[in-house]
């Protein structure tokens, strides 16, 4: 179903497991400097981006995403924050989209798009001009994953963090720095994630559409509390691109 007539982004600040205190510092592992250029593939409403633009004057950010709902929330933030002149969103879809290599480009949460983790390190290396960076925020198994985890997730496409790391260096990047999301944080995003459902649910007990609502959030809960809490973690990756 889709999330139609609720938001179900609505609670959240960031469409990832992210605290503020964890996105400034991650906006400080860029080492952003005057002049340069953020390219997020994949970026949602655009938050971190935003944040990274308003820490930083004279940098200059562009977002892609393909849906239209983020991208006119995203919108909206940029203009309410005074970035309009320094700051453009686009809905488009970023494995056709073309920009000339960033200075900094950003993919968290995206590798989907492009099949994968290994799909989305190559593609950032020709989207990141030599001597640049690339934020990646991508998941990876904190343990082996139990029968719910695969069912969510898959088999196949996720790793564990040293092989997530090696992976990124086997791609052609050096690691400045790693972080993961805590459990505090994880526990942040999915409650906020269901919590968005459980208050339209109180709101709007006689819908149409809250059985389908309610079974929606009562799997995603079981699926995150039985499944794949502290089994599915999630990395973020400052990388050098040589
Ligand atoms: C988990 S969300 C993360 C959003 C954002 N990076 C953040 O951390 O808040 C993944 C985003 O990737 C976007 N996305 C997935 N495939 C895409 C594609 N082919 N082109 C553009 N955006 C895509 C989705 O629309 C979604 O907003």
């Amino acid at each position: 179903m889709t999330d139609a007539p609720l938001n179900g982004h609505a609670l959240l600040d960031f469409n990832s497991p992210l605290s503020d205190a964890k996105a400034f510092d991650l906006i400080a592992s860029l080492h952003l400097g005057e002049g340069q250029r953020v390219v997020d593939y994949g970026c949602g409403w655009a938050e971190l981006l935003l944040r990274a633009v308003g820490q930083q004057p004279g940098v200059a950010g562009l977002g892609v995403d393909s849906d239209e709902h983020a991208i006119t929330r995203g919108l909206a933030n940029v203009e309410a924050r005074g970035l309009t002149s320094r700051v453009a969103l686009e809905c488009a879809d970023v494995t056709t989209w073309q920009a000339e290599p960033a200075d900094v480009a950003i993919s968290i949460g995206a590798s989907h798009a492009w099949g994968g983790t290994k799909g989305t390190l190559e593609a950032m290396h020709a989207r990141v001009r030599p001597g640049g960076t690339l934020l990646l925020g991508d998941g990876f198994w904190e343990r082996p994953p139990g029968a719910r985890s695969v069912e969510i997730f898959g088999e196949d496409g996720f790793v564990p963090l040293p092989d997530l790391v090696d992976l990124a260096m086997s791609c052609g990047y050096r690691l400045l720095s790693l972080t993961t999301a805590t459990l505090d944080e994880w526990d942040g995003f999915e409650s906020r994630w269901c919590a968005a459902r459980e208050r339209w649910l109180l709101d709007n007990p006689d819908h149409p559409q809250a059985d389908e609502v309610r079974a929606v959030v009562d799997d995603h809960r079981d699926g995150w509390l039985k499944g794949y809490r502290g089994e599915f973690g999630f990395a973020y990756l400052t990388l050098a691109r040589p």
